[in-house]
């Protein structure tokens, strides 16, 4: 149940928008999130380096779910922590959180990068990079892959917490403070 909405979403923005190519460096702004868990699996996986921006209390998670470097946005500015980890710049913005993040660290991705959003937000554009928003669409080809590598362990799923269905208005309030760690699941 975890699968299907962060897992195409990621797999869709990383793969078909952005292209990653292993060899590449990606930073996944908000990569403790319910997209961002799985962004950071699946970009390890393509080989690629990545770097994970989130909270001081998600340091360690993010490393555990194969981030080789990370940024705690609390700390002080993005742009300013990226040149000490990649001074060349990223190949690669996945942009999946709301905050500043973004603005501090955008003229961070490389000449001829790309911009990937799933918030609806409003980047600021720059010319020389690719922007694009992307809306999941269901793909029953890459439903498949994703349950495939989690079936062999690949992909992990970290449901952080479980509601009842009759307490769905409580698990909707947690997301909306935009800080849950890993998956939110209803179960029957
Ligand atoms: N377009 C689509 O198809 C699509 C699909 C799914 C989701 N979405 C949207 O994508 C966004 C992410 O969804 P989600 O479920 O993955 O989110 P989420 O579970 O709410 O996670 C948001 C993450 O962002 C981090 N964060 C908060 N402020 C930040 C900042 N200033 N800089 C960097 N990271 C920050 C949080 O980490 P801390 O807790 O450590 O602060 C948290 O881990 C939401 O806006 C959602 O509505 C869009």
């Amino acid at each position: 149940g975890g699968v299907p909405l962060t897992g195409l979403t990621a797999y869709q923005s990383l793969f078909d928008a952005g292209r990653l190519k292993g060899g590449e460096t990606i930073m996944i702004l908000g990569a403790s999130g319910g997209v961002g868990s799985l962004a950071i699996q699946l970009a390890n996986w393509k080989g690629a380096t990545v770097i994970g921006v989130a909270g001081s209390s998600n340091q360690d998670y993010m490393k555990d779910l194969g981030a080789d470097y990370t940024i705690d946005y609390s700390k002080g500015d993005v742009g300013e922590a990226v040149d000490k980890i990649a001074p060349d710049g990223v190949d690669m913005i996945f942009h999946c959180s709301r905050g500043d993040s973004l603005a501090q660290s955008h003229d961070r991705l490389k000449e001829g990068g790309r911009l990937i959003s799933i918030t609806n937000s409003d980047p600021e554009r720059r010319n020389d990079v690719q922007f694009q928003y992307v809306f999941v669409e269901p793909n029953a080809v890459q439903l498949a892959h994703l349950s495939e590598l989690a079936d062999s362990g690949t992909l992990k799923v970290p449901v952080s917490k479980t509601f009842k269905l009759d307490d769905a208005q409580q698990a909707l309030q947690e997301i909306e403070s935009l800080h849950t760690r890993g998956k939110t699941v209803i179960t029957p």
